[in-house]
């Protein structure tokens, strides 16, 4: 049965899609010489902006509304997933559900009115699960339907934290949402860990705010993201960071190669791996 992995954080622009897109493919080259559904991986794209499969299926991540992540949420009874899937170019073992950016905008504003508006998601993934190994949802910077969601959907929680004074205070909303899902839906959702993102050696703050990070959250922060332009080339590439940066021969199963940017995405695959088994 697959873990899932929901990337969220109410606040805009602190590396959702970034980790959701690395973690993604790293997971995918880590796990590619397993067998049959332990080397799949899927991707959900709960952000109507789509910036995730951009990354993940350049190309291809578009659909009609009928064959896209839209349908899923708001058809009764919702097509296929099995039917709409389609996987990566760089990873065979990397699927997405494609997706359509208006008709993802309109299902966000009708499903508060539909019944069972929670657990849409959930539902609609629920029969292919025992086909991938992990399904990493990345998901919008606002709360609603969409977000929710997400977490209705996912027995994990990976929280991207922008390493500013800022970043470090702004997660109450996230944490009384979690805990609602919790409350009313799924007692066992665990908060995987807080990665610091955007971090900045050259900022004489940033020792002190990872400190105060540990503080808050004990045992739980992962080891920091750096800011790299590798990152943001990788992005506006339509590509991960593995792909874009890939060591000059890899072997099986290898991640990092020599820009900063992949040791510290192969760091946070291992982690993960680590962390949900
Ligand atoms: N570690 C990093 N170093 C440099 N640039 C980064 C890094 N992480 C993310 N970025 C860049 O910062 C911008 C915001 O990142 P990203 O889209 O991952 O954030 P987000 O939380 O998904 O944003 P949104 O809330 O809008 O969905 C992007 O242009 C991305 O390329
Ligand atoms: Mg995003």
């Amino acid at each position: 049965m697959a873990v899932t992995i929901t990337i969220a954080n109410e606040k805009g622009g602190v590396g959702k899609t970034t980790t959701a897109v690395n973690l993604a493919a790293g997971l995918a080259i880590r796990l590619s010489s397993q067998p049959g559904p332990a080397s799949r991986i899927l991707l959900v794209d709960m952000d109507p902006q789509g910036h995730a499969l951009l990354a993940t299926g350049y190309g291809q991540h578009n659909a009609p509304p009928a064959e896209s992540l839209s349908a899923l949420l708001t058809e009764t009874p919702p097509p296929s997933v099995q039917r709409i899937l389609r996987h990566s170019v760089q990873y065979p073992n990397l699927f997405f559900i494609p997706g359509n950016r208006t008709a993802m905008v309109d299902a966000s504003r009708v499903m508060p009115t539909l019944m069972a508006n929670e657990s849409r998601l959930s539902r609609a993934i629920a029969p292919v699960l025992s086909q991938f190994a992990f399904v990493i949802i990345d998901t919008p910077p606002t709360m609603g339907d969409l977000l929710i969601n997400a977490l209705v959907a996912t027995s994990h929680v990976l929280i991207p934290v922008e390493t500013s004074y800022l970043g470090v205070s702004g997660l109450r909303e996230l944490q009384n949402t979690i805990e609602q899902v919790r409350m009313h839906f799924r007692p066992e959702i665990k908060i995987l860990g807080y990665l610091p993102t955007l971090c900045d050696e050259q900022r004489s703050e940033t020792q002190e705010i990872l400190e105060e990070l540990q503080k808050r959250y004990p045992g739980s922060v992962l080891p920091p993201i750096h800011k790299s332009t590798d990152l943001a080339y990788a992005h506006s590439s339509h590509t991960d960071v593995f792909t874009y940066r890939p060591p000059r021969q890899r072997q099986p199963n290898q991640l990092a190669s020599s820009s900063r940017a992949t040791q510290e995405y192969a760091q946070l695959v291992e982690a993960v791996l680590a962390g949900t088994r």
